[in-house]
């Protein structure tokens, strides 16, 4: 297993281009088994999970081929051949469970395995399939796997999500464009790639109104033709290369940034004296005082502060000038990261959903292990600032959401490498 070796080396200077966003391509890929035609994709991020869901889509029979060095990816479910996502596919990654709702608008039926927990909570997907139930799906769960059916296709229903999900949302999306009928989501998620998944969509010929909104209307119709599609940029790495020139100091361009797509995260780093302005090629960041001021942050649906960017967040607290307290609401196990920043020297108490960080001078280099995407690029954020070397283990974690983080911080005078394990 590789790893990454950091050492602290002061102030970032330089540009780093955003990536397509994977959250964002995970779901418009399973868009293909909507329609016979080809989607194409491009700007989409060269990840591991964009490979694992390429592989997911051609088990099912589609046909997926890459270009412009794996950024631009053509897919095409002329026939599906299976409908039965494997287990061994859907534990790797659970965004395989967005298949199930375009496979059975499709087809009228799919077996899907159940995702089963991740390191971050327990992440069931009882919101997707209440919702395929309202469409006239009927459910089976057996040996670990969702059995749907649809014989007579979908139907349109009023959907009320008890809780905000972007997955659940995107399923429903995915099912309810080919259903008999309209179909209304409520209390459906607002984030940036539920947007762009609703415009591919749109381009495709389906009738979705609302997006972006608490309420998504989507009238059904009979068929979808695929078009071309750019995926929107991604806001979580964009957020994440933003509080490296926070954390460690300097002056970093984000190439493609957008600061609507991280307005949360910004108002925070002003807030602690980072200076944020808005260029021609995007977005600039950059710290100027010598040490930052403590800013307490609630993890929220968006346009509250992402929970993807709390684990950075709290690297960057650890040596600000007093306390922050960081509350994550969204997910029930997501301080893992903690721990680890402990052993860099960091003063963190978590308590439930509380972590309270009061800031040290300077962080020391130590072995630490990763655990899950955002939790591992925590930990290469602390060790920029760090006093010394820091080993970070388990980076497999990091190359699911992470496209050549090594080159695009080294380009910024970071001292940074992979260590091939
Ligand atoms: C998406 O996960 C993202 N993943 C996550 O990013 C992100 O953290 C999350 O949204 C929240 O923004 C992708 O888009 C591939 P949810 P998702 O359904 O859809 C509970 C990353 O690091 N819930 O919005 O799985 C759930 O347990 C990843 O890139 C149910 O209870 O998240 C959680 O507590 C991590 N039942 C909350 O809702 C359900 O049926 C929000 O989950 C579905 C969700």
């Amino acid at each position: 297993m590789d790893s990454i070796r950091v050492v602290g080396n002061g102030p970032l200077n330089g540009r780093i281009p955003v990536a397509g966003a994977k959250n964002a391509c995970l779901a418009l890929m399973p868009a293909a088994l909507l329609t016979e035609d080809p989607l194409v994709l491009t700007n989409a991020p060269r990840l591991s999970d964009i490979e694992t869901m390429t592989l997911l889509l051609e088990s099912l029979g589609a046909q997926v081929s890459v270009a412009d060095q794996s950024r631009t990816l053509t897919l095409c479910a002329q026939d599906i051949t299976n409908t039965k996502a494997h287990y061994d596919i859907v534990r790797k990654m659970r965004a395989s469970v967005l298949v199930l709702g375009p496979l059975l608008a499709r087809t009228g039926t799919a077996r899907v395995s159940l995702p089963g927990g991740c390191a971050i909570g327990a992440r069931p997907v009882n919101l997707h399939l209440q919702g395929l139930e309202a469409l006239g799906a009927r459910l089976e769960l057996r040996n670990g796997y969702i059995d749907a059916r649809a014989p007579n296709g979908l139907r349109g229903s009023r959907i009320n999500f008890p809780l905000v999900s972007v997955g659940a949302t995107e399923n429903l999306m995915l099912a309810a464009v080919l259903a008999q009928g309209t179909t209304v989501l409520e209390n459906a998620a607002l984030e940036p790639e539920i947007v762009d998944l609703a415009d591919c969509l749109r381009a495709m010929g389906a009738r979705i109104a609302g997006d972006g909104s608490a309420v998504i209307e989507i009238e059904g119709v009979d068929r979808l033709r695929g078009t071309r599609h750019q995926v929107i940029a991604d806001r979580i790495e964009m957020g994440t290369y933003m509080m490296a020139p926070a954390i460690a100091g300097g002056d970093v361009e984000l190439i493609g940034g957008r600061r609507d797509l991280v307005e949360s995260l910004c108002d925070k780093l002003e807030a602690t004296g980072v200076v944020v302005e808005t260029t021609d090629d995007g977005l600039r960041v950059s710290r100027v005082n010598s040490r930052i001021r403590s800013v307490n942050v609630v993890t929220e649906p968006f346009p509250g502060f992402p929970t993807d960017l709390q684990a950075q967040m709290m690297a960057l607290m650890t040596t600000a000038d007093d306390r922050s307290v960081l509350t994550e609401t969204i997910f029930e196990n997501r301080f893992m990261h903690a721990q680890e920043l402990l052993r860099m020297g960091a003063d963190i108490r978590v308590q439930g959903g509380t972590a309270t960080v009061t800031g040290v001078d300077h962080l020391k280099g130590a072995p630490v292990m990763a655990t899950d995407i955002r939790a591992s690029v925590s930990l290469i954020l602390a060790g920029l600032a760090a006093r010394g070397e820091t080993i970070i283990s388990r980076v497999y974690h990091l190359d699911r959401g992470y496209e050549r983080l090594e080159e695009k911080l080294s380009a910024c005078g970071a001292i940074i490498e992979r260590l091939n394990g």
